[in-house]
């Protein structure tokens, strides 16, 4: 049994990793459409040894498939994945249009996977942002054995997060810099080359920007509304892997070594933390691998409950395409979608 599949953005860095993930994680393909914009029309991307050309997001189809892996950006899915659902595929959703909508699940499949039932409502399913998505699967064991009341999070964002643009511009600054060449800030608001920028996104009233909004109202839907979050988000010059230091509030006290315990125990977590100078993960490691990785545990002698700890993954894989297709997996394995073109085994 396998379904038929598109991926729009396939040009995108999040679509082409969804469809070198969908390949490693063997999901079972019958066939595979890659889209995206009209200007990317017949281009060639890779799909495990396959070539495929790309097709035109406004000409396509998308009642002949049964999947729909979408990361075209936001105003895309705004206009389009309602549309597309509707025509009868899931769409799974990378974009913030919908993650708040109540008729959509938003799934993190290590933390909420029950929310998948909520998956034909309207046959859309968001997927968190970045900086969430790692956050939750460390958070969620901890959560578990005993309740955080407060998270404060400082992030480290790379710049793939802000799509090839944002990967195009510092390697072009970095460049322009030593050879003496334009180094003006396009995509980012400021130098981003051998430099952080405290603002992601956009101002709110309160001061925060939307990127920090967006976690703690996402911690919110999928882990629980009662943590109380505080959030600086910094886009940093790394080009894959976000990481983030995290310090946390319990109700009871717990020890470093009883988090180690419950964070090597949990699934999609790796924990790495040696008391040596290299005995911690950093972006360039956690680059093309699918763990979230946590490290330098610690107690927080500020508070009579903390703990601080530092949490590193690949924001294209974990924080997009990793997690749309652990979606696309749940779907299957609880038997929501079913290919329209195959059939079930009859079990009587
Ligand atoms: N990067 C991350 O860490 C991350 C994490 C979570 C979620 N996301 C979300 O994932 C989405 C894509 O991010 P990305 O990093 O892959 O961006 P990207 O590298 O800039 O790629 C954007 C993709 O969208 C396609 N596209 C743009 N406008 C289109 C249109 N009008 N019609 C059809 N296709 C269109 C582009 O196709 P063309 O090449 O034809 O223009 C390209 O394939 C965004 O919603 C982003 O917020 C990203």
């Amino acid at each position: 049994m396998s379904y038929r599949v598109a991926v729009v953005g396939a040009t995108g860095n999040v679509g082409r990793e969804m469809l070198a993930i969908l390949e490693e994680l063997n999901f079972p393909v019958s066939e595979m459409h890659a889209v995206a914009s009209r200007r990317s029309k017949g281009v060639e991307v890779a799909f495990g040894d396959r070539t495929l050309r790309c097709e035109d997001l406004e000409q396509f189809d998308f009642s002949k498939v049964d999947i729909v892996l979408m990361s075209a950006g936001g105003a895309v899915s705004k206009e389009w994945s309602e549309k597309i659902g509707k025509a009868g595929p899931i769409v799974i959703d990378n974009s913030s249009a919908f993650r708040m909508d109540p008729d959509v699940p938003l799934i993190v499949p290590e933390v909420n996977p029950d929310a998948v039932k909520d998956a034909r409502k309207k046959n859309i399913i968001a997927n968190p942002n970045c900086s969430t998505a790692q956050l939750v699967v460390a958070l969620k064991p901890l959560h578990d054995a005993a309740k955080i009341t407060r998270a404060v999070v400082a992030t480290y964002q790379s710049v793939s997060g802000a799509g090839k643009e944002g990967m195009d511009e510092l390697w072009n600054q970095t460049k322009a810099i030593y050879g003496l060449g334009d180094a003006t800030p396009k995509k980012f608001p400021k130098q981003i080359a051998f430099n952080v920028i405290p603002f992601i996104g956009a101002f709110r009233d309160d001061g925060y920007t939307d990127e920090e909004a967006k976690m703690w109202v996402e911690t919110h839907k999928m882990l629980d509304p009662s943590i109380r979050l505080t959030v600086t988000c910094v886009r940093v010059p790394v080009f894959v892997g976000h990481s983030e230091a995290v310090t946390l509030e319990f109700d009871r006290p717990i020890e470093p070594e009883e988090a180690r315990e419950l964070l090597r125990d949990a699934p999609g977590v790796l924990v790495v933390d040696k008391q040596e100078a290299d005995g911690y993960v950093t972006p360039v490691e956690a680059a093309g691998e699918f763990a979230v990785y946590v490290s330098r545990i610690r107690k927080d002698p500020t508070v009579p409950n903390g703990l601080s700890m530092w949490v590193v993954s690949d924001n294209l894989r974990k924080g997009a395409a990793l997690n749309a297709v652990q979606i696309a997996q749940l779907l299957d394995e609880q038997g929501v979608i079913q290919p329209q073109s195959g059939y079930r085994t009859l079990t009587v």
